[in-house]
C-alpha cells in the first residue's frame, strides 16, 4: 500500500481540483515538472474517485515502452496488487491486462491507436489520459486529433492531458480546457555560458565534467546528442574521474541496462541523450551540462528521404534541462554555448508530425475510414504540409494498399491491421507468396531493434573480418538473417556472439520480435507455415517491400558509384553495405532507407536483377524504355489487384 513518502509528491496538493475539474469539463490539461507525480499517481485519483460509479476502465498513454511498463509495475507494486490485474500495461506485441480486472492500463500510443481501427469510439475506456504530450510526437498529434473529433460522440469519456511545464497555452486553447499547475519540489539553477562546444561538443563537455565536478556535491549530468557522442565522451573521461561512475544513459539501451543508472549508489557522471530530460526522474542531480545539441530525424516528402542531424536544440529543451540540475538542492547549469546563440533559437521544438514520413498515419487513418480529403481536413494542433500527405499517399499505392482511385485494397486492410510499418508489413505479406514467411520475420523484426553488427573503436579491420563469414554479397538482409541464424544455433551464444562483433542484446531483441511478429501474423490469421524459403525468394520479398526505395546507377552521369531515384540523385551506398564495393556496381538495388548525414546514403541494401522488375512488377527495364513512375504504378496496382474498395467506417 502506499507510503507516507509517496504522499509528500507535490501532485497531492491538488488531488481536489483535479477531480473536480474532470468533473466540471470534459478535458482537463495537467502540468508538471517530472517527478511531481503525474503518471503514477493522477489514475489513481480517478480510479478512487470513478471505481465505483463506472464500471470502465482508465487507459493511460505513454510514448516509451520501456515507461508503460515500468510505471505499471511500479503503480501495481503501490497498490498491493499483482501486476496484470487491476494495475496492466499493453505494449506492441505483449498483453499484460486482464478484460475484467483491469482499471487502469497504462500503453503505448501505437496500442490506443490501433484500438480505434476496432473500437472507433473507444467505448472501453471510461478516462483517457494522454501523458508526455510535450514531447509532440507523431501518434500523440494523431491521437489529439482523434480524440478532439470524439469528445462530441462520447459526452462521457474524460479526457486528462499530462505534460512537463512546456507550452500549455497551446494545449488549453487546442482543447478549450482548465490548467491545473502542480508545483514541484525547485531549486534555483544558476546558468552558466561557456562558449566553445560549437566546435568539439565531445571535448567541450569533456572539460566541463572535470571543472564541474569539484565544484558540486551531487551527481553530474551531461546531456549529448547521441550515443556516438556519449561514446566518445566515456572513452576520453575514463582514469579522468577518480572515484565517480561514468553511466551513459539513452533510449536503445534495454531495461536491464538503464536499472544501472537507477540503482547507482556511487557518485557519478551520467551521459545521457533526450530521454533523461523529461521522460526520467533522476534524483541526486545537481550540475547539469548542455551541449545544447540533440539529433533530429526530417523527412522531406519532395525526394522520400530523410535526415538524421544533430542541431541546435530549443530554448524550451534547453531550459527543460536546466531544471533538471535543482530537483534536490539548489543546482547549476553549464552551457556549452553563448547566451546570444541560446537567445537565437528557437523557442519549441518543431512537433514530428511537421517533419515524418506519414505512411502509416495516412494508412491507419484510411483504414479508420477517413477520406483524403478528411484526413487534410482533420483538425491537428500543427497541420502537416499536403506534400507530406500526398507522399505517403504515393508510396502506399506503390506498395499495393491503396488503389489507383485512392481506395484501400484487401492487401492494404491486411497491411492496417500488422502493426509494423507499412514497407515491413508489405515484406512480410509478400514473404506468404513467396513461401518464406520464416526468414523474413527475421528481416522485419530487425527494422525495430538495434543493428546487430558492432564495430568497435579502433577494432574496426577485427570485426570486419569476424563478420565477413555471414556475408552474402548480394544483400545486407541476407547477411544479417546469416549472422542471426548462425547465433542461434551456436551452444553458446553469448560467446559466439563476443567473437564475432555482434551485439548479443540486440540479437536477442531480434529473437522476442521475430515471436511476438510470429503471434500478430497467426492472429490476423496469415499463414506463417515454417518454410524456410531459398534466397532468390526472400530477396523477392524483402524487395517488394522495399520498392519505393528501388535506386538505378546513374551511370557515366555519376562517377559510376551513384544511384538515383524519381527526384533525387547523387545517393551513394553506405560503406558499410555489403554491396559497398561491388564491381562493376549493380544497376538496379532497393534500400531500407535513403539517408542524408554528411552525404545522402542508401543504407542496407540489396541487388535487384533486372528480370525480376519485369517479372515481379511488369516494369520494363530496356534502356529505350526507362521506367516512369506513371508506367511504374500503373502496373504494379494492375499486379496488386486494383478495384477492392473495401474500407472502414468510423
Ligand atoms: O509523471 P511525473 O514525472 O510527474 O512523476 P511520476 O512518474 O508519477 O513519479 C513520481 C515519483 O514516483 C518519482 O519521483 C519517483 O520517486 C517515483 N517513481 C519510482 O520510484 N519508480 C517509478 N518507476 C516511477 C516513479
Ligand atoms: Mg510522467
Amino acid at each position: 500500500m502506499e507510503d507516507d513518502v509517496e504522499k509528500t509528491l507535490p501532485i497531492y496538493a491538488h488531488r481536489d481540483e483535479i477531480v473536480r475539474l474532470t468533473k466540471e469539463h470534459q478535458v482537463v490539461v495537467v502540468v508538471g515538472e517530472t517527478g511531481s507525480g503525474k503518471t503514477t499517481v493522477v489514475p489513481r485519483f480517478l480510479l478512487e474517485e470513478y471505481f465505483f460509479s463506472r464500471r470502465g476502465s482508465i487507459v493511460v498513454t505513454e510514448p516509451r515502452r520501456i515507461a508503460a511498463v515500468s510505471v505499471a509495475t511500479y503503480v501495481a507494486e503501490q497498490l498491493g496488487c499483482e501486476l496484470g490485474g487491476l494495475v496492466g500495461y499493453r505494449i506492441r506485441h505483449e498483453n499484460r491486462t486482464d478484460v475484467d480486472a483491469t482499471k487502469i492500463a497504462y500503453m503505448t500510443e501505437g496500442v490506443i491507436l490501433r484500438e480505434l481501427l476496432k473500437d472507433p469510439l473507444l467505448r472501453r475506456y471510461d478516462v483517457l489520459i494522454l501523458d508526455e504530450v510535450h514531447e509532440r510526437n507523431l501518434f500523440q498529434d494523431l491521437l489529439m486529433a482523434l480524440v478532439k473529433k470524439l469528445l462530441p460522440k462520447r459526452p462521457d469519456l474524460t479526457v486528462v492531458i499530462m505534460s512537463a511545464t512546456i507550452n500549455e497555452e497551446k494545449f488549453a486553447k487546442y482543447f478549450d480546457a482548465p490548467v491545473v499547475h502542480v508545483k514541484g519540489r525547485t531549486f534555483p539553477v544558476e546558468i552558466e555560458y561557456v562558449p566553445g562546444g560549437e566546435d568539439d561538443h565531445v571535448a567541450a563537455a569533456v572539460d566541463a565534467v572535470k571543472s564541474a565536478l569539484p565544484r558540486t556535491p551531487g551527481d553530474v549530468l551531461v546531456f549529448m546528442p547521441d550515443y556516438a557522442s556519449i561514446r566518445d565522451a566515456m572513452e576520453r573521461l575514463q582514469n579522468e574521474t577518480c572515484g565517480v561512475d561514468i553511466l551513459p544513459l539513452y533510449g536503445n539501451q534495454s531495461p536491464e541496462e538503464q536499472m544501472a543508472v537507477f540503482a547507482r549508489t556511487n557518485r557519478s557522471v551520467i551521459l545521457s541523450t533526450n530521454v533523461a530530460e523529461t521522460s526520467v526522474t533522476l534524483d541526486g542531480v545537481t550540475c547539469v551540462i548542455d551541449t545544447g545539441l540533440i539529433k533530429e530525424m526530417r523527412f522531406f516528402p519532395k525526394t522520400s528521404t530523410s535526415s538524421l542531424k544533430v542541431v541546435d536544440h530549443s530554448k524550451a529543451g534547453c531550459n527543460q534541462r536546466a531544471g533538471r540540475a535543482g530537483r534536490t538542492a539548489p543546482g547549476l547549469c553549464i552551457r556549452l554555448y553563448s547566451e546570444r546563440g541560446f537567445e537565437r533559437r528557437r523557442d519549441f521544438t518543431q512537433p514530428e508530425i511537421l517533419r515524418s514520413n506519414l505512411d502509416s498515419a495516412f494508412l491507419q487513418l484510411r483504414a479508420m475510414g477517413f477520406t483524403e480529403r478528411q484526413i487534410r481536413e482533420l483538425d491537428f494542433m500543427d497541420c502537416p504540409n499536403g506534400a507530406l500527405w500526398a507522399n505517403a499517399k504515393e508510396t502506399l499505392t506503390l506498395l499495393g494498399a491503396l488503389d489507383s482511385n485512392g481506395d484501400i485494397t484487401e492487401e492494404g486492410t491486411t497491411m492496417a491491421e500488422i502493426p509494423l510499418p507499412p514497407v515491413v508489413s508489405k515484406m512480410v505479406l509478400s514473404a506468404q507468396r513467396y513461401k518464406c514467411v520464416k526468414p523474413v520475420v527475421t528481416v522485419a523484426a530487425s527494422f525495430s531493434t538495434r543493428p546487430i553488427f558492432l564495430r568497435p573503436m579502433g577494432q574496426e579491420e577485427e570485426a570486419d573480418t569476424a563478420h565477413g563469414v555471414f556475408r552474402n554479397s548480394d544483400s545486407d538482409f541476407l547477411t544479417l538473417r546469416n549472422a542471426v541464424e548462425r547465433w542461434r544455433a551456436a551452444a553458446d551464444r553469448k560467446n559466439f556472439a563476443e567473437r564475432h562483433f555482434l551485439h548479443q542484446v540486440a540479437l536477442e531483441e531480434i529473437e522476442k520480435a521475430e515471436q511476438q511478429i510470429m503471434a500478430i501474423l497467426k492472429d490476423c490469421g496469415i499463414e506463417c507455415a515454417s518454410y524456410d524459403g531459398d534466397s532468390e525468394s526472400i530477396k523477392k520479398a524483402v524487395t517488394c517491400g522495399l520498392i519505393a526505395n528501388l535506386l538505378t546507377n546513374a551511370g557515366e552521369h555519376g562517377d559510376g558509384r551513384t544511384y538515383k531515384k524519381q527526384r533525387c540523385d547523387g545517393i551513394f551506398i553506405f560503406p558499410g553495405s555489403v554491396v559497398f564495393e561491388k564491381n562493376p556496381p549493380p544497376k538496379f538495388i532497393v534500400a531500407s532507407e535513403i539517408v542524408e548525414t554528411n552525404r545522402t546514403y542508401a543504407r542496407q541494401v540489396q541487388i535487384v536483377p533486372a528480370r525480376w522488375l519485369e517479372e515481379i512488377f511488369g516494369l520494363e527495364t530496356h534502356k529505350h524504355r526507362k521506367p516512369t513512375k506513371k508506367r511504374f504504378r500503373r502496373d504494379h496496382q494492375h499486379h496488386n489487384g486494383r478495384g477492392n474498395r473495401r474500407g472502414r467506417h468510423c
